[in-house]
């Protein structure tokens, strides 16, 4: 069902020829990362060597991975593409919209009550183009991804930033926005920035209570959470083929956390158990036939610093059991007296009220069952747990499995909720308190990766910190937040002091995993008939229709809004409580530009409607140009639309009425959102212009019959008073992307060319 052996040997097949020649072409021996990258290019054959950090290059990923709060989206622009199927293997993972509450059962069935609207549309959108669809409770998507379908060498691209997962069995997986995601599902190349390379060298071996997630809070600690920026971390070394798959994988998972694009390990034995272990024999004997291909050459990681941007070394043997956090994942404290201290200086709850293990992170089987070690020790030895537990496996097939041997009554013994086989309060679908917003201060401990404030259970002042499974489990019995399980004792029922020993676990089920109902549904061969059913009230889901072209000529357009200073991705399209419009475009288009400054009274969404000489909100005076038929422009500053790579931020505008957002300059991504939607992404030449621009200013478009590639656009821009100033605007179309431009989207233009 699953996997593709054929087009995994189809990667194999051509990596000989195609990295060799890579080597040839860069003149030195080649990183893993590299060797994985010149293998999926899109023009196949390297020519040339890519400057690391500065040369867009397109690739031809393998594999595409959704997820259902970003699926909506990215299936509804697909759904505009004109192909019968996904052009590459893809899959749908309903993990998101599952809220934790009660307890697995009552949460699944209250989900699938709430959200089956958007469940039923991502199931038979799957069902209708050749897409794998994960049912609510399957699992989380990074698990599931590891579980069935990364494999070593592959390239992967995925609509949620913990992608990077699929590292831990040695491949390059990223991150992205639905609209990139869409490219590659139409048939299209997608595009990235080479990255730099960062070595993690790891020696020595991990041992007593330090953990794979100990490695990757210390490189945060190193790295802080922008250290990755634009760049694959690699990790080698005795250290690394010491470690299991799925604790690869808790490291490449949190490399988000550093803001790498990803993280990658070379394949080696650890990886080729998981794939025998997961019923992938067939995968694991085509990569041992690569084996060389698959991890870096020789000298490479003999002089790591010749070869890589950067270098780290840790030693696993001196790596002691961290706690990240509060509110950030880079802040590193050791477990204990470290903690004590800090804690009591900054006014931390030193009580733990929970303990949590799973997500994405931390919810494979070597995870539970070393966690579940801690939990059983604490049943022997009389200990009564101080803090609640809650445990979210990351698959159903873990689930099974922990359930078969008898971990999760482990935890159940010690009164632990179990949720459902999702996110949960991972992402802040915890229903902890019925008013968050105003709940006490107090401390959390969890497995997971990510501890911003609000971001488990929507209160502020819950103060989360990051820690190993294991860790997790002897805080929450001790309810301590400065416990240190290698020298503390605590006092159990029968007032005797007693010591944890050091956990112990499987890193695969001695009797092999097991699962009745994995929740996955092939889609039909042939989806023709498939009806995609959205109800025409549906307040969450909303059919697109294609958007026109602009046109060659535009004239009197007005100024919608001119931003001032910084206007990110989400002040465009806040997120919040407007996720929840994420796959019905009116309605989350009521949201547009609503946290931009206007740069004429510097209050955020409250603009002059020229028609009327009144103020409202952006969305609103933005509807009342449209209901008019008149164009607008939005004015910025610099970076403008930094921030996600959301494509709701171009597509809204768009929607609304927008036709040019002209600014001092762009963040790349969404400039390229901008254009695949059809609109014109402009910039000043003259950067001081933006101060010529006035609040009632009409705008005509002098040449636009004449947009080509290198070839400026002049505005004329008419003020209230009569006199006018003509500008040159600069921009980055090449021949295809005016082709977008002229049929009014990039999707546009892929189904007339299927026509
Ligand atoms: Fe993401 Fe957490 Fe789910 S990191 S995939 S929200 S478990």
């Amino acid at each position: 069902m699953a996997f593709d052996i054929e087009m995994i040997k189809g990667v194999y097949s051509t990596m000989a020829e195609r990295v060799d020649k890579a080597r040839e072409v860069v003149g030195k021996p080649l990183t893993l990362s590299e060797k994985i990258l010149y293998n999926h290019l899109w023009d196949k054959t390297p020519t040339k060597a890519f400057v690391r950090g500065k040369d867009y290059v397109d690739f031809a990923p393998d594999r595409i991975a959704c997820q259902d709060a970003t699926a909506q989206m990215a299936l509804l622009q697909f759904m505009q593409a004109g192909k019968p199927k996904v052009a590459v293997p893809t899959t749908v993972h309903c993990d998101h919209l599952i809220q934790a509450k009660e307890g697995a059962a009552k949460d699944l069935k209250q989900a699938n009550s709430v959200s089956s609207e958007v469940f039923n549309f991502l199931e038979s959108v799957s069902n209708k183009y050749g897409i794998g669809f994960w049912k609510p409770g399957a699992g989380i998507i990074h698990q599931v991804v590891l579980e069935n379908y990364a494999f070593p060498g592959g390239m992967m691209i995925g609509t949620d930033s913990h992608t990077v997962n699929a590292g831990g069995l040695g491949m390059v997986a990223i991150g992205v926005g639905g609209a990139d995601a869409v490219d590659v599902m139409a048939g299209m190349a997608w595009e990235l920035k080479f990255p730099k390379l960062i070595g993690v060298k790891l020696t020595g071996k991990l041992s007593g209570w330090t953990a794979p997630k100990d490695v990757i809070l210390k490189v945060a600690e190193i790295l802080t959470v922008k250290g990755g920026t634009g760049a694959i971390v690699e990790y080698f070394g005795p250290g690394a083929t010491s470690m299991s798959c799925t604790g690869k994988g808790t490291i490449c998972n949190m490399g988000a956390e550093i803001g790498a694009t990803t993280s990658t390990f070379g394949y080696d034995e650890s990886m080729e158990r998981y794939l025998k272990a997961t019923d992938r024999v067939d995968v694991a004997e085509a990569a041992n036939k690569v084996k060389d291909y698959l991890t870096a050459d020789p000298e490479v990681y003999a002089n790591p610093e010749q070869y890589f941007d950067q270098v780290i070394e840790i030693n696993l043997s001196e790596l002691t059991p961290l706690l990240n956090g509060p509110f950030t994942p880079d802040l590193s404290t050791p477990a204990g007296s470290e903690m004590t201290k800090k804690a009591t200086d900054n006014d931390w709850p030193l009580k733990v009220e929970w303990g949590l293990i799973g997500s994405c992170t931390n919810s494979s089987y070597e995870d539970l069952s070393r966690a579940s070690s801690i939990a059983q020790q604490a049943l022997d030895k009389k200990l009564k747990t101080k803090a609640e537990f809650g445990i979210n496996p990351g698959s159903e097939q873990v689930r099974y499995t922990a359930e078969r041997d008898g971990i999760l009554k482990v935890f159940e013994d010690l009164d632990a909720t179990i949720f459902t086989n999702a996110c949960g309060p991972c992402i802040g679908q915890w229903a902890r308190y019925s008013d968050p917003k105003n709940a006490p201060k107090n401390s959390i401990v969890h497995s997971f990766n990510r501890n911003f404030a609000k971001r488990a259970d929507g209160n502020p002042n819950t103060h989360a910190f990051v820690a190993s499974p294991e860790l997790t489990a002897a805080i929450a019995i001790s309810g301590k937040l400065d416990f240190n399980p290698l020298t503390d004792k605590l006092i159990n029922e029968d007032g005797e002091e007693v010591m944890f020993d050091e956990p112990t676990g499987w890193e695969l089920p001695p009797k092999g995993f097991e699962v009745k109902e994995n929740g996955y549904l092939a889609p039909k061969e042939d989806g023709s008939n498939v009806d995609v059913v959205v109800a025409s009230d549906s307040e969450r889901l909303q059919l697109l229709t294609p958007f026109e072209p602009l046109g060659d000529s535009i004239t009197g357009a007005k100024l919608l809004i001119k931003a001032f200073g910084k206007c990110t991705t989400d002040h465009i399209s806040m997120a919040g409580p407007w996720l929840r419009f994420r796959g019905h475009l009116d309605n989350i288009a009521n949201n547009t530009l609503i946290g931009a400054v206007n740069a004429f009274n510097k209050k955020t969404n409250f603009v002059k409607n020229q028609l009327t000489g009144d103020y409202g909100g952006v969305p609103d005076v933005q509807r009342a140009y449209k209901a008019e038929g008149i164009k607008t422009v939005v004015v910025g500053d610099h970076n403008y639309g930094e921030g996600s790579s959301r494509e709701h931020a171009a597509m809204q505008p768009r929607h609304l009425g927008v036709a040019a957002v002209i600014v001092k300059s762009f963040a790349r991504i969404h400039e390229t959102n901008l254009k695949k939607q059809g609109m014109l992404g402009l910039t000043f030449d003259n950067e001081s212009d933006y101060d010529l621009i006035q609040e009632d200013d009409t705008f005509n478009f002098l040449d636009l019959n004449e947009f080509a590639p290198d070839k400026q656009l002049t505005l004329e821009v008419v003020h209230a008073d009569g006199s006018k100033d003509t500008i040159k605007l600069n921009h980055t179309y090449n021949e295809a992307q005016i082709d977008w431009y002229k049929e009014g989207s990039a999707l546009n233009l892929i189904k007339k060319q299927n026509a």
